[in-house]
């Protein structure tokens, strides 16, 4: 059948006389091709339009079109996940009529009336071959194999594994506004209208920083994407799971996806997108619209006398006009935003002055006309232009820092504006809500489905987007041979498996014991390969622990999915009968509280404390937004932070609380954590969120300037302030009021003797006091804490009348101490019946 359509089809070729040329070329060349070949659209109606396979077929090249007679782009496409990888002409697609040819002056696209669509430069010398490689580049040869150009070094949108992106080059979208650009010393996302940036690698948490060279190129390996020196060695990292070949794309709504290939099937990962949330894109919600993030996609308002216009973004909703470069007028008027409104540049802008008043920073805006709108940030007196091009704004529940500003959008009054055209157009710019609601949801299945009707070109990106997490709840149910009698469960991806035997070898029979807690025993263990491992024996029955091998094992595989430098990766897990154990990486030098609280012993220096807090701020940030599914530790404190004598830094112990929670409702239905590091929500009944770790964090955070427990008596020597306290004090209290005072040196590490400068303590206390706040939306998500104690962004200040829970928790100490109970005792929990969170390490759950 196949057959006779295809002959029906060469016979039907045949016949027109026009594409006489097309009738040689309907077979598929391997490898090479050599000149005076040309292929069009119409020969190649099978096969995608394949005209030339690279070796082992792993990619081809192609004349891509949506269907028959539609214009064609020249692709190269990855063959088994038919992955556009580079075009030709991406941005102008070809009439069906136009010809492809390879001649010895190169390759060039030909229209039918004879013009050049699009051509290779040219040659000193003749061409003699073209040829499509296993690595996905296409090479133009001379007769002596030397290669004249190379599609590797004219990148589009997409950058392969094997393919290095230079200082100064980039990747772009189709239309041209949006950039990946490697500079000199970063690696950014370029809005190009505005010529503002929306992304930064430095930024980013997920990436870590090794060296201060000037960078060569970017690039990405099986391991990781990492930017380059000039001496080969890496300045950035971003570590990623391995995989075999990875591909980089830039969306065109302006996301950059990194996908990985593991070899087998058609199928790719998601591995990285940038930015992370929705809210940070130049357009995520229009041109002047406020993008808010929801647990899943955004929503998008106007702000205050603004509504909705026909560009998808919002106008004033009266007679003036939002200023742009073209209608400039020297005396503008300004609407100002709500507070706290941010945009989405402004972490990556110079301040345009520091030091002025909101009134000189106007004046700035107003004396350019590139300025459409100015935040002024009174905290530190900075004043941001935005200039070029305004895009969308970020709603105050977006960010997570209080440093908020104060923004003003430049206006121009009707009078101002060109006569009858504005005037015209206004009653149709302000449709009533419901048609702007119907506009605003018209634009989003609009691009979603553009992006579907793609899918030809680039199905994978296309479908595997965004919500990796429901794909993977489908994957699992797809893998349906699990079942809890049968041990012969098979779930891709999943960490390695290991019999009960294998862990007996390894830990010599549970000899060394290196840790223990409600949740089980912890011991070392030697696998086979050398390396050394952490295993968890987890106590079942009781406690609480996922019993069913199903549920257990799928939530291994997310476990085992999480992958982040400052997080213990699991090695492998055994699920046996009722034994449950994990197997992680070892972490040679044991937990943050050996470390912090021992009295004898080497003293944590100051930079490696704050290295391991800034640490600790992005494994939990990562947790938070940067992983397929959110994940709330609930169990953030010393004992969860790993050190290891390189150097790095890992929470442990992350995703057991979903392990432990039998019912599926998400809700949490007793209390889990620590006691001395529990949020006031746990007490209260309010909902458990990601700032509940937040919380528990800012205690960590002050333990590691103090060097003690929270709880613990200041004495021996070493008093607080001197007065007031008298032998006891509930730290995070006693560091409220110091920060009150401005008396920073004094919440110190005496240990540390004043090698930390007051300046210094005085921000790490404030990120601290931050955390604390009792209303969880007022804390900072861990994202801010993270940049703020890193330094790339300002600290905020912490409001006292938040912070009252500190003051009753600290008087409750007194009492406590007074009433002769050891403070780190564990008879805490019936003090007058109310059950202290701040009075000991106890657990409060018994699963841990
Ligand atoms: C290709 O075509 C050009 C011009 O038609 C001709 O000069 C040249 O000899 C041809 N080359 C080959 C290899 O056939
Ligand atoms: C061929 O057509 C294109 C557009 O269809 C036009 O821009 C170009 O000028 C034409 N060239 C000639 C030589 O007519
Ligand atoms: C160029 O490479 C091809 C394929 O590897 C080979 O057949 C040909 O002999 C080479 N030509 C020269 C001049 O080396
Ligand atoms: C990937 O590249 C980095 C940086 O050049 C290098 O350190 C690492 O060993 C490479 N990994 C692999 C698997 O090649
Ligand atoms: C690919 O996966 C299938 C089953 O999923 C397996 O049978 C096959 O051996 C795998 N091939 C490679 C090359 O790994
Ligand atoms: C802002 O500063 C200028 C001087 O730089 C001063 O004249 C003006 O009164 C100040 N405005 C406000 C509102 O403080
Ligand atoms: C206005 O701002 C733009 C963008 O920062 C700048 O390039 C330009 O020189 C400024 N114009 C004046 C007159 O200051
Ligand atoms: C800005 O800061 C000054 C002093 O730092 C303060 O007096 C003023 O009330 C602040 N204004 C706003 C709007 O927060």
């Amino acid at each position: 059948m196949a057959l006779v359509l295809r002959h029906t089809l060469h016979f039907l070729v045949l016949l027109l006389p026009l594409f006489h040329h097309l009738t040689a070329a309907v077979q598929v060349s391997t490898e090479f091709l050599y000149p005076n070949f040309t292929a069009s659209s119409i020969g190649y109606i099978e096969k995608d339009n394949v005209f030339l396979t690279s070796r082992s077929s792993t990619f081809s090249a192609i004349l891509s079109s949506d269907s028959p007679q539609s214009p064609f782009i020249f692709s190269i496409l990855h063959t088994s996940t038919s992955t556009v990888v580079w075009s030709a002409n991406f941005a102008s697609p070809a009439p069906y009529t136009s010809v492809l040819s390879l001649s010895a002056a190169g390759l060039s696209i030909t229209l039918s009336n004879g013009s050049l669509l699009w051509f290779t430069p040219r040659f000193p010398r003749p061409i003699a071959a073209l040829c499509l490689l296993d690595s996905g580049n296409l090479i133009l040869l001379d007769d002596v194999n030397k290669s004249m150009w190379q599609s590797f070094e004219h990148p589009t949108d997409t950058l392969l594994s094997s393919q290095r992106l230079p200082v100064g080059a980039s990747l772009s979208t189709p239309n041209g506004d949006y950039r990946l650009l490697v500079t000199a010393d970063d690696v950014v996302l370029l809005w190009v209208l505005g010529d503002q940036q929306y992304w930064r690698l430095s930024a980013d948490l997920r990436s870590m920083k090794y060296l201060d060279d000037p960078a060569s190129y970017m690039a990405a390996n099986e391991s990781g994407l990492f930017l380059i020196s000039e001496a080969g060695r890496a300045l950035y990292v971003v570590k990623l799971p391995r995989t075999n070949l990875k591909f980089m794309k830039l969306e065109s709504d302006g996301r950059f996806h990194l996908m990985g290939y593991s070899g087998n099937g058609s199928s790719l990962t998601e591995e990285l997108v940038a930015p992370i949330s929705a809210c940070d894109l130049p357009l995520s919600c229009g041109a002047l619209g406020v993008c808010t993030l929801l647990s899943r996609g955004v929503a998008c308002n106007c702000p205050t006398s603004f509504a909705g216009s026909a560009d998808g973004g919002c106008s004033p909703a009266d007679s003036s006009a939002r200023a742009t470069l073209s209608n400039c007028a020297t005396e503008p008027s300004y609407r100002s935003l709500e507070s706290g409104v941010e945009y989405f540049a402004n972490k990556f802008l110079k301040p345009a002055s520091s030091g002025g008043n909101v009134s000189s920073c106007r004046s700035l805006c107003t004396a350019n006309c590139s300025c459409l709108a100015f935040f002024y940030k009174n905290s530190s007196t900075s004043c941001f232009l935005v200039n070029n091009q305004l895009g969308s704004f970020l709603s105050p529940r977006s960010q997570g820092v209080f440093d908020s500003s104060e923004g003003y959008i430049k206006i121009m009054a009707q009078s101002q504006l060109d006569s009858g055209r504005s005037r015209n157009l206004i009653p149709i710019l302000l449709p009533s809500i419901t048609v702007l609601l119907a506009l605003l949801f018209a634009g989003i299945y609009w691009r979603r489905g553009k992006r579907i009707s793609r899918s030809r070109k680039s199905p994978k990106f296309a479908t595997l987007k965004l919500w990796t997490s429901k794909t993977r709840d489908r994957g699992f149910a797809g893998a349906g041979s699990i079942s809890d009698e049968s041990d012969e469960i098979s779930i891709p991806d999943l960490p390695t498996r290991f019999t009960y035997e294998e862990l007996i070898a390894a830990t010599n029979n549970f000899r060394t014991k290196i840790g223990s807690g409600g949740f089980g025993e912890v011991f070392k263990g030697d696998l086979p390969d050398k390396s050394s491992v952490a295993v968890k024996r987890i106590k079942t029955g009781t406690s609480g622990i996922q019993g069913k091998k199903k549920e257990f094992i799928t939530e291994i595989a997310v476990i085992g999915s999480i992958h982040h430098v400052n997080l213990v990766r699991l090695r492998g897990f055994c699920a046996e009968g009722r034994r449950r154990l994990l197997v992680y990486d070892y972490m040679d030098r044991g937990s943050l509280d050996q470390s912090l609280f021992v009295p004898s012993g080497p003293v944590l220096e100051w930079q490696e404390r704050m290295d391991i807090a800034v640490g600790v701020a992005r494994g939990l940030a990562y947790l938070h937004s940067g992983c397929d599914r959110k994940v709330i530790h609930c169990d953030v404190k010393p004992e969860n932070i790993l050190l290891h004598s390189s150097g790095g830094v890992k929470i442990s112990d992350f995703g057991m609380a979903k392990l432990m929670s039998t019912d599926q409702s998400g809700l949490f239905t007793t209390m889990r954590g620590t006691r001395g590091y529990l949020a006031p929500e746990w007490l209260t009944n309010s909902a458990i969120s990601d700032k509940t770790d937040v919380y528990s964090f800012g205690l960590v955070l002050l333990e590691i300037i103090r060097g003690r427990r929270n709880w613990s008596m200041v004495a021996e020597g070493w008093s607080i302030g001197g007065t007031a306290f008298g032998e006891m004090g509930y730290y995070p209290m006693i560091a409220l009021e110091m920060h009150e005072k401005g008396r920073y040196l004094e919440l110190a590490d005496p240990r540390l003797e004043g090698k930390a400068t007051e300046e210094e303590l005085g921000r790490v206390v404030r990120v601290a006091l931050c955390c604390l706040h009792e209303e969880p939306a007022m804390r900072p998500t861990m994202d801010g804490v993270a940049a703020m104690l890193d330094g790339t962004i300002e600290v905020g200040q912490p409001r006292p009348e938040a912070l009252g829970v500190l003051r009753v928790y600290g008087r409750g100490f007194l009492c406590s101490g007074e009433s002769g109970k050891g403070s780190s005792s564990s008879s805490s929990s019936s003090y007058s019946g109310l059950s202290y969170p701040y009075i000991s390490s106890q657990e409060v759950s018994g699963p841990r």
